[in-house]
């Protein structure tokens, strides 16, 4: 019985080897999405109570305005110190205190669903 476990297992950790792309280009890809993923969740968390945080959809408050076009309005960069030091951008929500890593995780997230790229 042991050498056909061995055997299938040595199949199943050939297949992978063949499939799995060059390492490098993965990585990079991966760990960008991985950033935004966690920043979308940071999002979903804290901000989707006001804000319409996704693709799509109108903001629950109608006061707040939809991350998909934010960054339009917003640099990265100065919405990413405004984060860190905790949310005080001119509006009435609570504050927020971000790690560098979340922030640079919301920035990411808000990136990656703006409708326009920002112009950077
Ligand atoms: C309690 C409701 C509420 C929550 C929660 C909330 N916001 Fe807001 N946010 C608002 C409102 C309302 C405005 C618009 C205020 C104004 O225009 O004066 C706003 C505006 C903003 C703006 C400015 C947009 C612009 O174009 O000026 C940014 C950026 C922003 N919010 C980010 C966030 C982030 C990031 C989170 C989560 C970490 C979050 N908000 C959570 C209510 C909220």
């Amino acid at each position: 019985m042991h050498w056909f476990l061995m055997a299938t297992a040595a199949v199943i950790l050939a297949s992978c080897a063949a499939t799995a792309p060059t390492p490098s280009t993965v990585s990079a890809a991966t760990a960008s999405e991985e950033l935004a993923a966690s920043g979308r969740d940071i999002a979903e968390a804290q901000c989707a109570a006001c804000h319409a945080v996704g693709v799509y959809g109108e903001s629950p408050n109608p006061d707040a305005p939809v991350f998909r076009t934010v960054l339009q309005r917003y640099s990265a960069d100065v919405l990413e110190e405004e984060l860190i030091e905790g949310v005080r951008v001119s509006h009435p929500m609570p504050e927020f205190q971000f790690n560098p890593q979340g922030t640079d995780a919301l920035i990411a997230y808000l990136r990656s669903i703006q409708e326009t790229p920002p112009a950077q």
